[in-house]
């Protein structure tokens, strides 16, 4: 048998005259190699190409060792026979070497193996369409008889085409259209700013950002960090990694160049950059520690009126590719706008908080009001009761002055019993415990017994009290005692306001209600002060309203049993010349 030879572990290929030579060289060239590694690996600052450098560097170390073993026995064999017993270690070293290759390949994708193998497929289909037209030709031309120009020129014209830039361009255009890894950053990129905009919970937003950019481009890792005041630093919020142990970010401090750097200028820093960039390198000379303790490529800030509420902190790629030009624009765009959903994020939750506050807090309130009254209401009815008794000379006669004095105190209790009612009402009403009780309703008798019992407020007042009713009313259902009590409180504002002339309540029939007017010819009212006049508590600032006395809870009352008919209230006024109250009550 040729071209092997028997050794002690079996057969071995036979060494020719090329063998020594070559066998010099390959290992002189791993070397080389060798050295070349080691130099780039001390310059290699990131760990994920540390890690693919240090697998490649040891699998050329073991290949390098086993081919050196295998020239020692080579050489001493042709002294010392016994040699030959040292296992040959050429083969299994590489196939070491081959694995740790491998794993470097797949693992920490030293070259993306779909691009290799897409962009196979592509020259191996262009291959076979171009033999199979030559052969197809050969088959159907008779090439003897023809003209060599016929094959040389569109040759030629193909060839001229490929390596011009016309070619590269179109090929160029092929990878775009079947593999260009950019057009997938930038698909993930905008693909995540259209799904970052319809989302309003802060924490889903972030989880988005971060788990897209990673699992997207795809990056080895990316960490948001967040402004949190109290450690007045930028603290990590989300993480996401792909590749190894956990991304180890720390805490950014607000006074750190780096974020000094990212408030001037607002663009992305690329961390390579900050070295090949004299002016960025001078601008970090002093923080070279603080950099180097960030494992990012880059450095995004995310900034809102020129106010930086967080920081992206982006790893490498995948693919390795540096991000390009292109791609940094888009990011910078991307972040802008998370800035913006943050912030509306972040307003939102806010929101969503003090409102729930804002509501407890006034159910809180309206529960104090409604059992204080309820407490206070016990005793005053004592008072009033006992005082009436007295009064009525049930338990013997009185003196004037006692009498004076228990009319007093008689008055002032039912004053305060109907200061208390009326919060005991408004209360009720505002914790939604008010009952409507709906009964047909007839507007004559109630206004006529609504002005009589308001006859004694204008007593000694130079007032004429009047009704303008229409004698036929479509029927109406409302809640008597509420609809009166309206009609009281307008009445007696209007009393209480005007010193002399005339008030006059009117009704008018409306399509789908009926009208309910109280007019007086008083103080009237400031332009400013309507909008607030049906707040709870608010009494106007002028001199009448502050010697009257009351709530100031009247009109808030009537608005929320208008409205608890479906109906409207609304004035209308002139200062000095007097005011218009109108409520609607719908007709059913
Ligand atoms: N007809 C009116 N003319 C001028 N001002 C009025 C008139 N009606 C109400 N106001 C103003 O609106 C304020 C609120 O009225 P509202 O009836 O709610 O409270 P009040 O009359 O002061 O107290 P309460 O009715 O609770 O005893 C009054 O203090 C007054 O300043
Ligand atoms: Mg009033």
């Amino acid at each position: 048998m040729s071209g092997v030879k028997s050794t002690y572990w079996g057969w071995a290929p036979a060494t020719g005259l090329l063998y020594t030579p070559f066998f010099v060289y390959f290992n002189c060239f791993l070397i080389y190699g060798l050295l070349h590694l080691v130099r780039t690996y001390n310059d290699v600052d990131s760990s994920f190409r540390r890690n693919r450098a240090t697998l490649i560097l040891l699998g050329t170390l073991v290949s390098l060792i086993g081919g050196l073993i295998d020239f020692a026995r080579f050489i001493l064999a042709r002294f010392v026979p016994a040699a030959d017993l040292v296992y040959p270690m050429g083969i299994p070293a590489n196939m070491v070497f081959a694995l740790m290759l491998g794993t470097s390949i797949v693992r920490y994708r030293l070259f993306d193996v779909n691009v290799v193998v897409k962009k196979g497929a592509i020259y191996l289909l262009l291959w076979g369409v171009l033999t199979s037209v030559l052969v197809a030709a050969e088959q159907y031309a008779d090439w003897d008889q023809l003209n060599p120009l016929w094959v040389i020129l569109p040759l030629g014209f193909v060839m001229t085409m490929l390596v011009s830039p016309l070619g590269q361009r179109l090929e160029e255009r092929i990878e775009r259209v079947m593999f260009s890894r950019r057009r997938g950053c930038y698909e993930t990129l905008l693909d995540l700013s259209k799904r970052m905009g319809s989302i309003l919970d802060f924490g889903r937003l972030m989880e988005t950002l971060v788990h897209g950019l990673v699992r997207g481009v795809p990056l080895t890792h990316c960490v948001l960090m967040i402004y949190d005041a109290q450690r007045s630093a930028f603290v990590v919020y989300r993480e996401d990694a792909t590749v190894g142990e956990g991304v180890g970010a720390v805490a950014i401090r607000v006074d750190s160049r780096i974020v000094q750097w990212l408030n001037q200028t607002g663009r992305v820093l690329v961390k390579e950059e900050v070295k090949l960039n004299p002016e960025i390198a001078a601008y970090f000379e002093t923080a070279e520690g603080e950099l180097d303790a960030i494992k990012a490529t880059l450095i995004v800030p995310l900034k809102i009126e020129s106010k930086l509420t967080g920081i992206l902190l982006v790893g490498e790629k995948l693919s390795g590719d540096i991000f390009d030009d292109q791609e940094l624009e888009v990011l910078a765009v991307l972040a802008n706008q998370v800035a913006i959903s943050l912030e509306n994020a972040r307003l939102y939750e806010e929101l969503s908080e003090s409102n729930a506050q804002l509501l407890q807090a006034s159910r809180l309130k309206s529960q104090f009001l409604a059992s204080m009254s309820h407490e206070l209401r016990t005793p005053l009815n004592s008072i009033i009761g006992f005082s009436k008794v007295l009064l009525n000379r049930f338990d013997g006669e009185l003196t004037e002055r006692q009498e004076t004095y228990i009319r007093s105190v008689h008055n002032s209790g039912a004053h305060l019993l109907q200061l208390i009612n009326g919060i005991l009402d408004f209360s009720r009403i505002e914790a939604g415990k008010l009952e409507m009780i709906s009964e047909e309703l007839d507007l004559h008798e109630l206004i006529d017994e609504c002005v009589e019992s308001s006859m004694p407020l204008a007593r000694g007042q130079q007032m004429k009290l009047e009704k303008n009713v229409p004698l036929e009313l479509p029927p109406l259902s409302g809640d008597r005692t509420k609809v009166k009590q309206i009609l009281l409180n307008l009445l007696s504002n209007a009393i209480k306001f005007t010193a002399q002339g005339r008030i006059l309540v009117s009704v008018v029939a409306e399509p789908d209600a009926i009208r309910v007017s109280v007019a007086d010819t008083g103080i009237g009212i400031r332009e400013d002060d309507l909008a607030h006049l049906f707040e709870p508590f608010q009494q106007l600032d002028n001199p009448v309203a502050r010697s009257a006395g009351g709530t100031g809870l009247g009109l808030a009352i009537s608005k929320k049993f208008v409205e608890l008919h479906g109906g409207r209230i609304w004035a209308e006024s002139r200062e000095n010349q007097g005011s218009t109250f109108h409520f609607t009550l719908p007709l059913t």
